[in-house]
């Protein structure tokens, strides 16, 4: 019994999940009072406490149970619920909505031990992703939590900061069991001494978005077919909120953005044309910003923007949209909302210049307290090696040590004319631990040439597990131009990476090093619907 009893009171009690937060669903509800999201290290009582933050246990379930999102009968959401059984309680946190959540704030080097208990009525599994963790704590298919069961996942944070987040993957079942809720997010904060930060405005304030495209019925329940070409939902909601919108201080804001949807990518540009300003990517910071005119973002891909409200007058708004693109795919049946139709996505509304009361999103990012020091910042060792090499957008020809082929065949979508079995892997899936290699993604639609394999064709979202890589060459056979002209000005390429977006007729190849940990790892199509229906491999690391 993992779903009810004295536990899971206390989880709910101590996570501050949940109560309060039903909303109205317009305007400007469901902010203030909301749990506060913010760095752990900005927290006053440390002190002696300081000394010991260096690990995080918390106890951590999936569990079903009725979530209030829109005026009316409740729905059904699958979730996660967490409360820390060791070390610093602010290291837990929420969303400034109903769900999903909770979000996690670890620094590099900290111990991170999740007891974990499935109270789903299926088999489940945690997958930390973008971290670089051994293969045991990876959350894969192949090792499944039992209902009713618990499991530890136990391992060091190895990633530089950045924004990750966590999500079942259960075999064939990843998409709805994510739809339906199960999606947290991991963040590894920046040390003050980071000078990436120094670079951003002062008292930079954090505001995390999960936006995912969902359908709810006319009793509010929660609709997902499982269809081989994609769930789309027809609608779009922002931290479990609908029609977002959110009240801001006239500053400058770090909007750390997770696309958590199944199969719907996101445009992200202002509706008043302004250009996009890019902060970070999934891998944690730029060097330096980059301005572009919007921002592709396919599911599981983060992007950091700055937005900067300074000097706007209270009642000021600006709205985040997702624009009209083509990607070529054929039509999701039943879809209301098409890929590529324009929607809004966020609009923030300025309510006066501090912070406002009741403890949300409002610290700054990177405060220090006398704690942290700028030896703090150090990229974590791991990584320390890989050095960040310039995206290659212009260059051309970079050999591949490996290429995937993504395809539809036979009615699946495939990778080198494979689908997922298990913990098999081909011999072409092997690689030597510590190994540089350039893997090739070519998207090849259903086949060469105009006719039907055309109609096949659409976009991949294509993600490693274990590393992080850089983008060091896109380029396109030129069938899809016209479509490939409405997104590549918004594909960014010059952070690092762990999930990347390939659009049809696109071939992206991707330079990473397979460290630290040996074992058998996924590379997958990230379009869960794909992914649950076998757009999925191992790759074995080797010593
Ligand atoms: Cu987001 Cu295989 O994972
Ligand atoms: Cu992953
Ligand atoms: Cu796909």
């Amino acid at each position: 019994m993992t779903s009810a009893g004295p536990s899971r009171r206390r989880f709910l009690r101590l996570a501050g999940l949940g109560a309060g937060a039903a909303l109205g669903a317009r305007g400007l509800a469901g902010v203030v009072g909301a749990p506060a999201v913010r760095p752990a290290a900005a927290r006053g009582r440390r002190g002696a406490r300081a000394a010991q933050d260096d690990a995080l246990s918390i106890a951590l379930s999936a569990v079903v149970e009725p979530a209030q999102l829109r005026p009316g009968p409740p729905t059904t959401v699958w979730r996660y619920r967490a409360a820390v059984t060791a070390g610093d309680p602010a290291r837990l946190q929420a969303l400034d909505g109903p769900f999903p959540g909770p979000v996690l704030r670890l620094r590099p080097g900290m111990r991170f031990t999740a007891d974990f208990t499935n109270g789903l009525r299926e088999d489940t599994t945690v997958h930390w992703h973008g971290l670089n963790v051994p293969w045991t704590m990876d959350g894969h298919p192949t090792m499944p939590v039992a209902p009713g069961d618990s499991r530890r996942y136990d391992f060091e944070v190895r990633n530089a900061p950045g924004l990750y987040w966590f999500h079942p993957h259960a075999h064939m079942r990843t998409g709805p069991q994510v739809y339906r809720g199960l999606v947290g997010l991991f963040i590894v904060e920046e040390g003050a001494g980071d000078p990436r930060l120094a670079a951003l405005p002062a008292d930079l304030v954090e505001l995390p978005l999960v936006v995912q495209d969902r359908t709810l019925d006319d009793v509010n329940a929660l609709v997902y077919t499982q269809s081989m070409m994609g769930f789309l939902g027809d609608d779009l909601w922002v931290n479990g909120r609908e029609r977002y919108a959110a009240a801001v201080a006239a500053r400058a804001h770090r909007l750390r953005i997770l696309n958590g949807s199944n199969h719907r990518i996101l445009k992200l540009g202002w509706r008043d044309g302004a250009p996009v300003t890019v902060i970070g990517t999934d891998g944690g910071l730029l060097e330096a910003p980059v301005e572009k005119p919007y921002v592709m973002l396919g599911p599981a891909e983060r992007i950091e923007l700055l937005a900067d409200f300074r000097g706007l007058p209270p009642g000021a708004a600006r709205t985040l949209d997702s624009l009209a693109f083509r990607d070529d795919s054929m039509a999701v049946a039943g879809a209301l909302w098409p890929q590529g139709g324009p929607r809004q996505v966020a609009t923030f509304t300025v309510a006066g210049d501090a912070p406002p009361a009741g403890g949300r999103v409002y610290l700054p990012v990177g405060y220090s307290g006398a704690r942290v020091g700028s030896a703090d910042f150090a990229p974590a060792p791991a990584l320390a090696a890989a050095v960040c090499r310039p995206a290659g957008r212009a260059a051309q020809g970079i050999p591949a040590d490996r290429t995937i082929v993504l395809r539809l065949e036979r009615g699946q979508f495939t990778l080198n004319g494979r689908t997922f079995e298990a913990d098999a892997v081909a011999e072409d899936e092997i690689v030597t631990l510590g190994a540089e290699e350039v893997w090739a993604f070519v998207n090849a639609g259903a086949g060469l040439g105009p006719g039907p394999g055309m109609m096949m064709a659409g976009p991949h979202v294509m993600h490693l597990h274990l590393v992080r890589f850089r983008v060091v060459e896109r380029t396109t056979d030129g069938r899809h131009a016209e479509a490939y002209a409405t997104v590549s000005a918004g594909l960014v390429d010059e952070g690092w990476k762990d999930t990347v977006l390939v659009m049809p007729g696109e071939t992206v190849k991707v330079r990473a090093t397979f460290g630290d940990y040996t074992g058998l790892y996924l590379y997958h199509c990230h379009m869960l619907e794909h992914e649950d229906q076998g757009m999925m491999r191992n790759f074995r690391v080797v010593e």
